[in-house]
């Protein structure tokens, strides 16, 4: 959402505001992508990146400087500055206080002043409507309960309560979440919980505070109640980018928008890649083309049909996400795939990522829920 108009040499206001206070200014070089002005004072080196965009910075823009703050080449920064004309989205907010960030500040530039955030996002007003996010491919096995799960972490962990409805006969998610979860806010806020409903279970007018309805579908289309499909706004289709599947998974994604279409004209449709091998950078160029081709095809006649380029926001595989459930054979507690390895969750950043996409790309921000209470 656009905030205001950001300056035109947002970039000279900047480096004057920290020229006052006692620091020497380095250009950066001129082919430099991933930051814009070098800070010195005493011991300190910052980097710091401008975004000087209308659309607020999201957490995959603060994903990429982490990454480079981490490379070789920028060793001898001991700090980074990540610096908006237009603020954060809450995503990112989340990422900074779950990744636990401590080497990037985020600073906002507002009427002329730079104030650095202290990792709280605003709630967005609130809206009365419930908006219904169907998770379904036409295809077992491709990730649709994880998934459906894991987008209402993403939420939970952002400060809304979220409603999980299983349509699935074989009730995965009501076996692995039981009657839903707690998840604590990162920075001993009060957090927000998950609960899941079977479809008969659910009545609107009994949960006057929800706003977000995630349904885990029936790889069966006709196995899932009607009444949902039609409610769908959003819905997610899982895929996956292997090659001998492509032919094959472009023609499952075919049937699935055909499937949804017979009940649901209206809703925005988001293929998503899932079980992503990030580090195959050549192999996912080559087989990203081609599924994005076979998609374009596709959409050109239905413009509410949208590929989500795994470039931009994927599902990786991970071994959080394929062991997720182990706690059934442990008879533990229910509880969705956020831990940390080393200090990261690879499917925590992942989710956080794809909330903060489709609030970019949809109206999901200014319709999400109340906040918790
Ligand atoms: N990104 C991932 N990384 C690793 N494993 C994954 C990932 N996504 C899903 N899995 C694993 O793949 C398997 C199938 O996932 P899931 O049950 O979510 O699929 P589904 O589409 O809901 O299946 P069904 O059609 O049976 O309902 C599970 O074992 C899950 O743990
Ligand atoms: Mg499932």
């Amino acid at each position: 959402m656009p905030q205001s108009v950001p300056p035109p040499n947002f970039e000279k206001v900047v480096a004057a505001l920290f020229e006052q206070e006692g620091w020497q200014i380095i250009a950066a070089p001129s082919d430099s992508k991933e930051y814009d002005i070098e800070l010195k004072r005493n011991d300190e080196c910052i980097a710091v990146q401008l975004k000087n965009h209308r659309a607020k910075v999201h957490a995959g823009q603060l994903e990429r400087f982490i990454d480079f703050l981490e490379q070789p080449d920028a060793a001898r920064f001991t700090k980074g500055f990540l610096i908006s004309a237009s603020g954060f989205t809450p995503s990112a907010f989340t990422y900074m206080r779950t990744e636990e960030v401590v080497d990037v500040a985020l600073g906002s530039f507002r009427h002329d002043r730079l104030v650095w955030e202290e990792g709280d996002s605003p709630p967005p007003p609130p809206r009365p409507d419930v908006t219904y996010i169907g998770v379904f491919t036409c295809k077992g096995g491709v990730g649709k309960t994880t998934i459906s799960a894991h987008l209402a972490g993403a939420f939970a962990l952002n400060g809304y309560d979220v409603m999980l409805i299983d349509l699935d006969r074989q009730s995965n998610l009501r076996k692995l979440l039981g009657d839903g979860v707690y998840i604590p806010s990162p920075r001993g806020k009060l957090g927000a919980t998950i609960t899941v409903l079977n479809y008969d279970e659910w009545q609107e007018e009994e949960y006057p505070d929800t706003r977000i309805v995630i349904c885990d579908c029936s790889p069966e289309y006709d196995a899932n109640p009607e009444e949902f499909i039609k409610k769908f706004k959003y819905c997610l289709i899982p895929t996956t980018l292997n090659p001998l599947g492509i032919n094959k998974n472009a023609d499952v994604i075919q049937r699935t928008f055909k499937a949804i279409r017979r009940t649901n004209t209206d809703a925005e449709l988001f293929v998503l890649i899932n079980n992503y091998h990030s580090e195959e950078n050549r192999r996912n160029e080559v087989l990203n083309d081609i599924l994005k081709t076979e998609f374009k095809a596709m959409m050109a006649d239905d413009p509410r049909c949208h590929y989500i380029d795994p470039e931009a926001v994927a599902v990786r595989f991970s071994k959080q996400l394929l062991y997720w459930g182990y706690h059934i054979v442990e008879n533990g507690k229910p509880q969705l795939a956020f831990r940390e390895v080393g200090g990261r969750s690879l499917p925590r950043q992942d989710f956080l990522k794809l909330l903060d996409y489709l609030e970019h790309h949809t109206q999901l921000e200014t319709v999400k829920s109340v906040k918790a209470k």
